[in-house]
């Protein structure tokens, strides 16, 4: 065995997940290394061979490739030959472990956890799962953590490529981490996420304890951080107590992504790295550490009250889940005195609570998600997930408040208006009450947007125009324009489903237009494209006003905006290019007369959520009006309107 050359860096190539385009990838690879190789290693992290279970034949690079388990199982044929050769699949082409840790002949220390992490599996499961599992559990983790400070390796036979060292790691520090997951926190204390938050993140708390003690120099993710994977590259931080060592996190596109328009997701990063020997130079934009600065670390997102309020229903309470074995009440039948249960003897509970009913004969596998611990009846996965995360739904339902076959109306994004959740995690069931309470005011369902008119909207109607009716339009007329493809903002749709949701909301907006206008009103829209990491959902306020008024809003919005220190950008069509695709927070207004207006929002400068309510109460003379939550209206009242607004709407509705 050679002796390790520890001052000498060494290039690494990291890859996105393939998704089983590896003849594509491996040829990619060869260009890439003739240009700006000759690289030591190349690491593919997420999915190689992708969702579609074909492990089909490559030829291999003339690099050692390392390959990874991302969010799916691995093909049967890949897991025999893993059990056959320890891990070389082909020349060169090495499948890491789940919990692996290796040591290259430079002496790079190099992990994986491999597979992602599901809440319901992680701590109840026996066992570490193997390859036909999509999991890691507790055990994988375990396991993980003992292999990073043991001195041999992990039983692979790399001798080819990464001879071990055999030199004792006298630490759990490791240089290069590769994972599927994103750890929960690493968005925390980044300006580069928090002040455009592109795309929502589903993070694994778990990873973020193997981040605190691993520490890797480099850590790569290529899978359902984000979905689907995307580029996205942290500030550097530091580890205090480890002599400012520096961590990089680099999120990598896929490689296999279909692309149905614009561009590809970055799907590479090459860079040098050196197994030891001094630390490079502390960079410019090094930020807070987001695992160890507690003070900043977001716990579990909660509502905020001033920003999240939710103005379109009041807010939605969250209904925790219950515990799994708890029942209804959360309280167990005592057994009564004398009692012994049948199965174990005891006498603390019935025997329909004990615990050995449950438990699976010894070496018993879960067909369902192949993981050990638990019979097939009670697998957390065994209701297989619709596309919000819960149940999925039998052939041919639809869900009554969006139209979609993929979820029930429990779990529905629109009808819940849940802030974010992170996808992945089993939906939280919203009381059923709640979706009584917001259906009854959506007024029409087109294909990809739904009408509805908000709860509180500004106009008075029935009992709160208190006799004297100032209603132009029929039902009040203040409505919102609501996609139902969940979205934060308009410019967050991504560019393959958005010209049809584009075009409808066109389309309503003008339908809108055309009913204002046949009771003596003007048209006013106004949009919040506030990108939140809490998430939010896209929707534009159409609010009817006096004609006499149309030609005075412009100038509202200038005044009030004044007052606010809120400017509208003089050159409204490239303000708008560029908020395209979630780069900047902006504020619209689409004016009687078809004008625009553009306000692109500081990042971190406050932006109150009411301004356009406001500045139209004012303009209309009801600024007792402004608080939504005052202009609430009873349920009767809310269908009466729902009613009244359809009716006059009928002639107009591209839906009908
Ligand atoms: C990983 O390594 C462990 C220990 O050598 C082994 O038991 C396990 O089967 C391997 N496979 C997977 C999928 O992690
Ligand atoms: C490891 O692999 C090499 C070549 O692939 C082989 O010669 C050697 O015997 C293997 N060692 C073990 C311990 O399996
Ligand atoms: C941080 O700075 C380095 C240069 O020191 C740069 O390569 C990297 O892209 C920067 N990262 C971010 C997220 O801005
Ligand atoms: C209020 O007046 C308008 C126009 O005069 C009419 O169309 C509408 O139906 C009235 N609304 C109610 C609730 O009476
Ligand atoms: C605004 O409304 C108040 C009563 O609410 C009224 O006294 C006042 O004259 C109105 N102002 C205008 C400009 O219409």
């Amino acid at each position: 065995m050679t002796t390790p050359n520890t001052t000498q860096s060494v290039k690494i190539l990291a890859v996105g997940a393939a998704l089983g385009s590896v003849r594509d990838l491996f040829a990619k690879i060869k260009s890439i290394d003739a240009k700006h190789g000759k690289f030591d290693c190349v690491l593919c992290v997420g999915d190689f061979f992708g969702p579609l279970q074909d492990a089909s034949a490559h030829d291999g690079t003339q690099d050692e490739c390392y390959i990874m388990q991302g969010n799916h199982p691995l093909p049967e044929d890949v897991i025999e030959k893993y059990a056959d050769t320890g891990g070389e699949l082909c020349k060169d082409v090495f499948l890491l472990n789940k919990s692996a840790l290796v040591t290259t002949v430079q002496g790079l220390r190099i992990a994986c956890l491999g597979g992602i992490y599901n809440p319901d599996i992680y701590a109840s499961s026996e066992a570490a799962p193997g390859f036909a599992s999509p999991f890691y559990t507790a055990h994988t983790v375990e396991r993980l953590l003992s292999n990073t400070l043991s001195k041999s390796t992990t039983g692979q036979n790399y001798s080819s490529l990464a001879a071990v060292r055999d030199s004792a790691s006298s630490s759990q520090l490791v240089d290069i981490l590769l994972t599927s997951d994103w750890p929960a926190s690493i968005t925390s204390n980044s300006p580069a996420f928090t002040s455009s938050p592109m795309f929502s993140v589903t993070g694994s708390p778990r990873l973020d304890d193997v981040i605190r003690k691993i520490k890797p120099r480099y850590h790569f993710a290529g899978g359902r951080g984000a979905d689907p994977p995307v580029f996205w590259e942290r500030e550097p931080f530091l580890w205090e107590d480890e002599g400012d060592r520096i961590t990089r996190f680099i999120s990598l596109g896929a490689f296999g992504s279909e692309r149905v328009t614009g561009k590809k997701e970055r799907w590479f990063y090459a860079f040098s790295i050196a197994p030891s020997g001094p630390q490079a130079k502390r960079p410019f934009n090094v930020t807070k550490n987001p695992f160890t600065d507690s003070a900043i670390r977001p716990h579990k997102r909660t509502f905020n009250t001033a920003e999240s309020e939710n103005f379109i229903w009041g807010n939605v309470e969250h209904v925790e889940k219950r515990s799994r074995t708890d029942g209804p009440s959360g309280e167990k039948t005592k057994p009564p005195s004398g009692y012994k249960c049948k199965r174990c003897g005891s006498s603390e509970h019935l025997i329909t609570d004990c615990p050995e009913r449950t438990r699976p004969p010894e070496g018993y596998v879960c067909r369902i998600c192949n993981v050990p611990g638990h019979l097939i009846r009670d697998c957390p996965t065994r209701h297989p997930a619709g596309d919000v995360g819960g149940r999925k739904p039998k052939e041919g339902y639809l869900c009554h408040s969006c139209g979609s076959g993929l979820h029930y109306i429990e779990d529905c994004p629109v009808a819940s208006q849940h802030p974010s959740r992170p996808r992945g995690e089993r939906a939280k069931k919203g009381p059923p009450k709640e979706i009584g309470r917001i259906k009854h005011l959506i007024v029409s369902i087109g294909t990809e947007c739904y009408l509805t008119l908000p709860k509180g909207q500004i106009i008075p109607t029935q009992s709160a125009a208190a006799g004297s009716n100032i209603s132009l339009v029929p039902g009040g007329g203040h409505v919102l324009i609501v996609p139902i493809a969940h979205q934060p903002t308009y410019t967050t749709i991504s560019p393959d489903i958005a010209p049809p949701i584009i075009e409808e909301t066109e389309k309503y907006k003008s339908a809108l237009r055309n009913l204002y206008a046949e009771y003596g009103a003007a048209a006013v829209f106004f949009e919040v494209g506030r990108l939140s990491s809490k998430g939010g959902h896209a929707h534009i306020q159409a609010v009817p006003i006096p004609r006499s008024l149309q030609d005075k809003v412009e100038d509202a919005f200038i005044g009030e905006g004044n007052a606010q220190g809120i400017s509208f950008e003089a050159d409204t069509d490239g303000a708008l290019e560029e908020c395209r695709g979630g780069r900047h927070s902006y504020f619209r207004v689409d004016l009687p007369d078809g004008g625009k207006m553009v306000h692109l929002m500081r990042p971190h400068a406050p932006f109150s959520i009411q301004f356009g309510r406001q500045v139209l109460v004012t303009l209309l003379n009801m600024t007792d009006r402004l608080d939504w939550k005052a202009c609430i209206l009873s349920e009767e009242e809310d269908k009466t309107d729902v009613e009244s607004f359809r009716k006059a709407f009928a002639p107009f509705d591209l839906s009908l």
